[in-house]
């Protein structure tokens, strides 16, 4: 087990603010949420409705996987994501539409299929080793923009394969200041304000995601054209996908919102997670030691390929646990379709339901000294007995994250390539504080010291 302070970043109000609501939502969660199963939160205004939080693997358990069909997306997520990922695509879409559109998708997120995708995460991890070591010896890295470029570029060479054509610095630029308008339209839902009000930022946002949406759609366009004069990638699976029910296909306006739903989901939750756990690495140097002996171990100086990603299992324990500690998506939302009950307890059509999962992977009667770092809590014979609901960065249930098996192969693929090379240590400053949005990401970034330990690339 690893203490260091900077694990517990959050300090929680006793009221619920509203500068907390906007700046870092996680602080108006009470103490209670570590060590209850189910609570509320109110008060901060009368307009507000009450919001419900679950920490409990049992009541989770009932909501999202045995009757996920009670249960939709919820207002206030909705409304903070819709800006940014349309209502179109797989994420918002419900009921049939949600049925076939994941039908349309799985294929190409099979675990069988994405393992022909490790040369592609081999290929962009060891880009990014060429670009460190061409560092001045001490340069401190702020981790979090390399792991969105490496990422993005994976996500890219997956969604597009080899022909798309586009400012991929541009558009992931883009990107990340759309996810800024996050905080502010979730308040606005909060306070039931409309959207359309502007918002420090807001004319530069819109205009950014107004180029995203040209941008996509002109990469859909260009790939109707190709047709199948290149190496197939999931944007063709998106072009062919037919209902075998109905023969219904994506219309246009589904591919673009699907393509670019891909490519912030399927990139900006990985880059959270690997910059968080290179960061809690730099502070635990054993446990870098032990991945780096592993990696050496199993690769040696070879290419990391099919056969070595599923034969690293300290990386990906590294990862759950980084996970665990700082989840990427930091809640779960839920809205009940009709007024009904969770477990014994009442829950109201108008009231979001959120699974708290920053709180869950900390709660005090599911984790033993749930602040630590641990990545052997993940060690097979450890994890066999939790709750399938304890530990849930991606979800659970039938809209469990379509990525997960993408996103830990990329991960694991990553991880390794970088520890190999580089040894990281963490760069003397102030306690982090964390800043949720989209995703967990960290205020003012996560810098480490990286230092090349291997003069030459393979
Ligand atoms: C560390 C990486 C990732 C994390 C932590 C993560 C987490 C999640 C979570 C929590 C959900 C919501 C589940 C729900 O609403 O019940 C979700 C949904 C989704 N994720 Fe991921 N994700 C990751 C990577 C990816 C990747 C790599 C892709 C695609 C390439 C992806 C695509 C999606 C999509 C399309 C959905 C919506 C699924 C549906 O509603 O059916 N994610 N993810």
């Amino acid at each position: 087990m690893f203490h260091d302070p900077d694990f517990t970043p959050v300090r929680t109000n006793e009221q619920p603010t509203f500068r907390s609501a906007l700046r870092n939502f996680l602080e108006n969660w009470p103490p209670a949420a570590y060590r209850e199963d189910f609570w509320s939160l109110s008060g901060i205004w009368p307009i507000i409705p009450k919001t419900v939080y679950l920490s409990d693997p049992e009541l989770i358990e009932e909501m999202l996987i045995a009757r996920p069909e009670a249960f939709g997306r919820d207002k206030l997520t909705t409304a903070a994501l819709s800006a940014n990922i349309a209502d179109d695509a797989l994420f918002f879409s419900e009921g049939a539409e949600w049925r076939w559109q994941r039908r349309a998708l799985a294929p190409a997120f099979r675990h069988e299929n994405l393992l022909a995708l490790v040369p592609i995460f081999a290929k962009c991890a060891k880009a990014q080793c060429a670009a460190w070591r061409q560092l001045p010896r001490n340069t401190a890295v702020d981790v979090t923009q390399p792991m969105s470029e490496v990422t993005f570029s994976i996500i890219e060479h997956a969604l597009l394969g080899a022909t798309g054509t586009f400012d991929r610095a541009r558009y992931l630029s883009a990107m990340l200041t759309g996810f800024k308008g996050m905080g502010w339209q979730r308040f606005y839902a909060l306070l039931g304000l409309p959207k359309w009000l502007p918002f420090p930022g807001s004319r530069e946002i819109d205009r950014k995601l107004r180029y995203l949406y040209a941008e996509t759609a002109r990469l859909v366009a260009e790939r109707r054209l190709a047709g199948h004069a290149h190496a197939p990638a999931i944007l063709d699976l998106l072009l062919s996908a037919k209902d075998p029910e109905t023969g219904r296909m994506l219309t246009d306006g589904e591919l673009i919102s699907n393509l670019y739903g891909l490519m912030v989901a399927g990139h900006e939750t990985s880059a959270v997670a690997l910059a968080w756990s290179l960061w809690l690495l730099a502070k635990d140097q054993a446990s870098q030691e032990r991945l780096r002996n592993e990696v050496r171990d199993v690769v040696g100086e070879s290419d990391i390929d099919r056969n070595a990603v599923e034969n690293l299992p300290f990386a990906r324990q590294v990862i759950q646990e980084a996970m665990r500690l700082f989840p990427p998506v930091a809640a779960l939302g839920r809205q009940p379709r009709e007024d009904t009950t969770l477990g014994p307890y009442k829950v109201l059509k108008k009231e979001p339901i959120y699974v708290a999962i920053w709180a869950l992977h900390r709660h005090e009667k599911l984790w033993d000294e749930p602040n630590a770092f641990d990545p052997d809590r993940f060690a097979p014979e450890k994890a066999k007995g939790r709750h399938r609901c304890a530990y849930m960065p991606f979800g659970a249930g039938p809209r469990i994250c379509i990525g997960m098996s993408f996103a830990m192969l990329e991960m694991t693929t990553i991880l390794a390539a970088l520890i190999r090379d580089f040894r990281f240590t963490p760069v003397p400053g102030p306690r982090i504080e964390l800043s949720p949005d989209f995703t967990l990401r960290p205020k003012g970034g996560l810098p480490l010291f990286v230092e090349a330990i291997k003069p030459t690339a393979n």
